[in-house]
Parts: C-alpha cells; sequence; structure tokens
C-alpha cells in the first residue's frame, strides 16, 4: 500500500478495538515466566555449551601477546576463541565498530577472548586465567579537552549537521534582549533489564541466532556482513525483548562471538554480557556539551536562536544530534545550528532513549525557561508566543498536526500552574517547593514495514512480520489493527514477530515501531479483504466485516468460508512518498513537575508529575501510558541521578553497575499522570498514529531542572542535578 494522500475515512475509525485499553497479550506469558528470552530458548535447543566474554583491560593500545593455554586446558573448557584463531571477521567502518579486538584495542572491556566450557561457571574461570601482555597507549578520554578539535561529522541521524537561516549573528547581536548560555550532559547508560544475550545454532552453512535485538533485518545483515555469510543462511529470532532502549538497535559481541564459538565447538553456544560488559563493552549514550543563544523583543518574540552542540565518538561512530529539536521548536527569523564531533577513545557511542532530543530538550528547555524569566514573562506564554504552525527553516512546509500550545493550555489547568510562585517562596516544612515545565517534542519517522496475514479456515487471522517487541506493547497493538481490520475478536488473532523469516518490518527504535509496524500490518489486511471479497463474490468497495462475518446489501457470509478451500495468505507493506516531505510531522507535549528541595542538605524530591502529548490517534491507551510513564522515570533519572562517571586517566566508565551507575526506583517517582490530547493525524500513516514512546522522555529533565530552579533559585546547567550542585546556593534559613 502506497500512503502518498492523506488518510480518508478506514476500518480503523471504527474503534471498536484500537483506541481502547487492552491488556497486553503477552502479559500472562511474561508474568508466568514462560516467554523465553534470548539466553532461555532451552526448549530449542537443548545442550547449549555456554560461552563468556573477557574484555580489554586498557582503553587504547595493542595485545602484545595473548597466551591461552591454561585457559585451554582448564576443566570443561572447549575452546578459547581471541582474533588469532577466530577465522575472518569483516572490520566495519562504522557502528558496530569492532566486536573483537586485536591486535588492536579500541576501548576498554572491548572483547578479546570468548571461553566456550561445558557450564558457565567453567568458561567464567577460565577467562581468569588468559595471560594478555598489552601496550598501554594514552588515548582521548576527555570531551571537554577535546572540544576545540571536534569537526562537522558526515552526517547525523535524521538530518544535516548544521543548519542556518537568515543572519544569526547580525539578528542576535541586534536583538533588544540577549540570551547566551552553556549546557552539559554526561554519558548515559541504557540499562535495560535484560542484558545483551544470543544462542547461536550451525547447521552446516547455515546459522540461527536466537539474540536480543530491536532490528532483526539489520542484525541479519550485520551477521552476514561480519561473518562473510549470504543473508539467506542466516536466521536472526527475538521474539521476546527484556528492553532495549537502543542498546540492542545493533548486534554487539554476544551476537558475534556466540557464532564464532559455536562454528569452532561445533555445538550450539550461548553469550551474555554481563552487568559491567553492558555498560562498557557496548554502547552508550555520549555526553554533550551545548551553547543555546536566544535574541528576543522585549516583548518576548524570538528574532534569532543559535544552538550548537559538541560530542565526541570513536573514530567512524556518530555524533550526538542534540541540536535537533531546536531546528523546528519555536519561532525566529535568524536561526543556527551547528553539530561536532570529536575523536575520543571511550566506549562507543550509540542511540539511547531518543538520541538527540533527550539530551537536547535538556538544555533547550532550561534556555527556555531562563530567558522567560530574563524577558519578566510566564515560561508558558513565552513559549506559546513563539509557537509556530511551519517548520521555522523552510516556512512552507507545514506541520501535519501540531497542537503544543494546547498540550500547555490543558497540562497548565490540570497541574494547577496558577499556583506558582517566584523562587524559593513557597515552602513546606523544612522543604522548598517549585513548579517547572517544559515543552516535549520528537519527530515522527514513517518507514516502510511489511507484514504477511493469513486466514485460515476457522475464521482466525495469523499475522507474521519481523517486527519486535521490546516491551512496548507491539504484540498487543498488531493485534487490534487486525481484529479491527478484518472485524473480528481479538482472541481470533495471532501475532507472531522477531522472525527473520517474516516480512521486514521498521522495527523497533526512534518511536517509529508502533505507527508503522501497524500500518504496514493494516495494508496486509486491506488486500486479504480484498481477495476474501472476491473469493466470497462481494463487491469490495461496499463490503463491510465485522463480527467474524462479511456484509454487503442483506448478503452475508462468515469469513472463515473465504478460507474454506486453504488458507488465504496475502502480503503487503506500507511505503511511504512524499508527505513527510510536505509536512513537518512531530510530536508534541508538555512536561509538568513539582519538586521539593531540603533547606539544608539539598536533597531533591520529585512530588508531582504530569505530561500531556500530542501524538496523533493513541492506539491502545493502556500501552502508550505506559511508554510514557516509564519515559518520564528515564527523565527523572536523567534529571538527578544518571551519569557515567569517566576515569579520564584510563578511559572507561567508573561506575559500571546498578550499585554505582543509578536510576530511580520506587521512593524516588511520585504520582504521575499522562493526559493524550485526542487527535488523529491523517497526514502521517493510515493509522492516523505517530510515535509517542520517546516523546514522553524529551524535555522532562529539564522541567525537573526548571522546578528545582523555582523550589530554590539555584540554576544548575550541568547534569545530573545533584545536591552538591545545589547546596552552596541554598537560601540562608
Ligand atoms: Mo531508540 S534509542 O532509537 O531504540
Amino acid at each position: 500500500m502506497k500512503f502518498d494522500t492523506p488518510a480518508t475515512g478506514n476500518a480503523i475509525d471504527r474503534l471498536t478495538i484500537i483506541g481502547h485499553p487492552v491488556d497486553r497479550i503477552d502479559g500472562p506469558l511474561k508474568t508466568s515466566g514462560r516467554a523465553p528470552y534470548a539466553y532461555e530458548h532451552h526448549a530449542a535447543v537443548p545442550n547449549p555449551a555456554y560461552g563468556v566474554i573477557l574484555g580489554a583491560a586498557i582503553a587504547t593500545g595493542r595485545i602484545r601477546s595473548i597466551d591461552t593455554a591454561a585457559a585451554e586446558a582448564a576443566p570443561g573448557v572447549l575452546a578459547v576463541i581471541t582474533y588469532e584463531n577466530a577465522g575472518k571477521i569483516a572490520q566495519p567502518k562504522g557502528p558496530p565498530l569492532a566486536l573483537l579486538a586485536g591486535p588492536r584495542v579500541s576501548s576498554y572491556d572491548q572483547a578479546v577472548a570468548l571461553v566456550v566450557a561445558e557450564s558457565f561457571e567453567e568458561a567464567r574461570a577460565a577467562t581468569r586465567l588468559i595471560r594478555i601482555d598489552y601496550a598501554r597507549e594514552q588515548g582521548r578520554y576527555d570531551l571537554a579537552a577535546e572540544k576545540d578539535a571536534a569537526v562537522m561529522p558526515p552526517s547525523i541521524f535524521g538530518g544535516e549537521s548544521d543548519t542556518a537561516v537568515g543572519d544569526f549573528d547580525a539578528a542576535f547581536a541586534a536583538a533588544p534582549v540577549r540570551f547566551d548560555q552553556q549546557y552539559s550532559t554526561p554519558d548515559h547508560s541504557h540499562v535495560m533489564m535484560e542484558p545483551h544475550a544470543s544462542l547461536a545454532l550451525w547447521e552446516g552453512e547455515a546459522l540461527t541466532l536466537w539474540t536480543s535485538s530491536q532490528m532483526i533485518a539489520g542484525a541479519r545483515r550485520a551477521m552476514a556482513m561480519l561473518l562473510g555469510l549470504d543473508p539467506q543462511n542466516v536466521r536472526i529470532l527475538s521474539p521476546y525483548i527484556g528492553g532495549g532502549f537502543g542498546a540492542k538497535l545493533g548486534v554487539r559481541a554476544d551476537a558475534l562471538l556466540a557464532a564464532v564459538g559455536a562454528r569452532a565447538v561445533g555445538r550450539p553456544v550461548k553469550v551474555a554480557l554481563t552487568r559491567p560488559q553492558s555498560i562498557n563493552n557496548t554502547t552508550h549514550r555520549p555526553a554533550t556539551l551545548q551553547r543555546i543563544r536566544i535574541g528576543a523583543t522585549a516583548d518576548g518574540r524570538i528574532t534569532a536562536i543559535g544552538h550548537e552542540g559538541w560530542s565526541g565518538n570513536l573514530p567512524g561512530g556518530s555524533a550526538e544530534a542534540a541540536v535537533q529539536q531546536t531546528r523546528y521548536l519555536y519561532a525566529g527569523a535568524d536561526r543556527m545550528t551547528t553539530t561536532r564531533l570529536a575523536v575520543l577513545d571511550l566506549p562507543e557511542g550509540g542511540a539511547m532513549r531518543a538520541p538527540g532530543e533527550a539530551p537536547g530538550m535538556m538544555a533547550l528547555e532550561i534556555a527556555m525557561d531562563e530567558m522567560a524569566e530574563r524577558l519578566g514573562l510566564d515560561p508558558i506564554a513565552f513559549r506559546i508566543l513563539n509557537d509556530t504552525q511551519v517548520d521555522p527553516e523552510n516556512p512552507e512546509r507545514p506541520y501535519s498536526l501540531r497542537q503544543l500550545t494546547r498540550c500547555f493550555e490543558e497540562g497548565a489547568a490540570a497541574f494547577g500552574w496558577d499556583r506558582r510562585r517566584a523562587p524559593g517562596a513557597v515552602r513546606d516544612g523544612r522543604w522548598l517547593v517549585g513548579m517547572g515545565v517544559a515543552a516535549a517534542f520528537r519527530n515522527n519517522v514513517p518507514m516502510k514495514s511489511a507484514a504477511r496475514v493469513v486466514l485460515n479456515r476457522d475464521g482466525r487471522v495469523t499475522v507474521m512480520t519481523d517486527m519486535t517487541d521490546i516491551g512496548t506493547g507491539s504484540y498487543t497493538i498488531i493485534a487490534q489493527t487486525v481484529a479491527e481490520a478484518m472485524g473480528v475478536p481479538l482472541d481470533s488473532v495471532e501475532v507472531l514477530l522477531g522472525d527473520s523469516r517474516f516480512p521486514v518490518s521498521a522495527g523497533s527504535g526512534g518511536q517509529w515501531g508502533a505507527h508503522n509496524a501497524t500500518s504496514g500490518v493494516f495494508a496486509a489486511c486491506m488486500k486479504l479483504r480484498e481477495d476474501v471479497a472476491l473469493k466470497l463474490g462481494f463487491n469490495s468497495a461496499e463490503t463491510v466485516f465485522e463480527d467474524g462475518m462479511v456484509r454487503a446489501g442483506n448478503r452475508h457470509v462468515p469469513l472463515a468460508q473465504a478460507a474454506a478451500e486453504g488458507d488465504l495468505t496475502v502480503d503487503d507493506a506500507i511505503e511511504y512518498g512524499d508527505l513527510d516531505k510536505r509536512y513537518q510531522q512531530s510530536t508534541f507535549g508538555a512536561h509538568f513537575v513539582e519538586a521539593a528541595v531540603d533547606a539544608a542538605t539539598g536533597e531533591v524530591r520529585v512530588r508531582r508529575m504530569l505530561a500531556v502529548c500530542a501524538a496523533g490517534r493513541i492506539l491502545n491507551p493502556k500501552t502508550a501510558r505506559s511508554q510514557v510513564i516509564g519515559a518520564m522515570v528515564m527523565g527523572v533519572g536523567a534529571a538527578l541521578m544518571e551519569e557515567l562517571v569517566v576515569d579520564r586517566r584510563f578511559g572507561f566508565f567508573v561506575n559500571h553497575d546498578l550499585a554505582g551507575y543509578e536510576v530511580p526506583v520506587h521512593a524516588d517517582i511520585p504520582h504521575q499522570e499522562v493526559i493524550f490530547l485526542d487527535e488523529v493525524d491523517p497526514i502521517s500513516s493510515p493509522m492516523k498514529a505517530k510515535g509517542v514512546g520517546e516523546l514522553g522522555i524529551c524535555g522532562v529533565g529539564a522541567a525537573v531542572a526548571n522546578a528545582i530552579y523555582n523550589a530554590c533559585g539555584v540554576r544548575v546547567r550541568d547534569y545530573p542535578i545533584t545536591l552538591d550542585k545545589l547546596i552552596g546556593g541554598l537560601p540562608a534559613v
């Protein structure tokens, strides 16, 4: 199905199942422990050997020699794999960068060996017996020190590295009110629940890999490329995934070395990364330095806005696109953004939880709060004053739908924004209490997505697509889509996901999963309806599918009858035209936070949170709400706790476990509310839906920072906002 004109009325608009808060259909499997994760496919592969990875003890340098003799002789050991005996592995130039070190070591904890043994314990014990002589070199580990050497990256995810409209410098210099400030965000780790894990099985030249992957087709291409295989000989399976947050967009060392190890020992091998390895051995969200300049008229209209961002990565790695939202979010005739990338020899930087906008909004939305104060405006009024209904860099491009102002207005009313007072003015015992707000913004990404649907003689419909469910609810919303489109009850639908034998979907990432995957399924269902109508002798234009029946005029036939002589199987895909070129497609929201700061210690407690989201049709308010609530929690983590601490001498992340890398727990999170505006966006997709998951994180950190400022009058521009950054500025008691 080609989607190149805005959607008109269709079967989804009936909203008998779509738009309802349906429980997760995979819930019982998950809660009873019967959903197998990558390390757990005992039924499919009964007797695997165990692989344990040994990571490099240096960040930068060379392996002079590896002595594996003692490890090979250890009890239970079947093989020790290093670069010297691994066979040919292609070295990619871009991410993922080299997954097996040797002789070069490019980052700390990069895999240098895999021990394969009869048991996990034997493999782990033998890794301790490997002797490696390293020639350590001094690498570059400090973003601030490398900032001036940073260069324009070839491209960044989602667009250009630099943009300019008009003459920013002149407009900024001439602006009656000027603001110029710097911000920083630290390196972050995904810390999803399920670590990276893979189980590899070879049958001749054919590799089957159960792995925890957000993107099945990408994993298949990557494994084929790394091992020099025909992609037809690689099967990827990832039916259940315990979170990804971007860490599992690409394959990592567990996948590669499980395959290499299994080939070496002639037996299936499974490999999981430990929690410390998942922090230094894989990817992380790169730290950013940001500078924001805003010029405005005295009455608060932005005339000039500039955002510069710096991040670092290994050679060939990508830049963090922290300036992304500043190209779109607010009006202003003269504008500029730049993205600069420094070479750092830290572990590879990659996509994490709304890459670009998440750290970018953490800076921009503090800057907007600061500028509003300088102008003597309410921060919501300032933002509404500078709303735009067109892409400000390309004013001929309207937004497909932009209801940011409504998000602020409805949120202000629901949250009690009128009770906000001046900084430091509200006390509750020992607590200083304040409110903060920030916009939420994240782009909507249309992406081709295919599916197969099969109708059987019992009237049941099976849908197959290589889409993944990383904990988001894909199984459920895809089942709802089929049920709505085919007019069958939810329990007549079977959803099969996460297998590279199925048609290629958009996969899970960048909040593009839900609307694209369901649109692909919708396309296949519409084609199936045509086949059914043809089979049953209906004129398809008038045919209605509901209650398991096919009806037209006064004729009605059970849907199942169309498959009486055999299953009806169709494949189709959603393919987009240029609607995303003609219209800027984004999702919007407003985040409200009430925070309390201990007047003596600077301890911060978030007291209330509200997100108002405008993200097109909400396919399932329960799964969408869970997405946004989880994202808000991540925003609190980024605001107050999350920070990978860089050892600038030896080039690694020091706090590589869940004791040292802090994320919010239940006690840190107050009551949260989510309001979805009741909107449909017919320009986005036939489902009229857009992404929503990552919208929930973008802006939260700044809303927390702004609430802290309103509570105690201390402005922190370097995340995370820990009490040591507040205590010196607290008002005298
Ligand atoms: Mo997302 S960080 O693009 O999985």
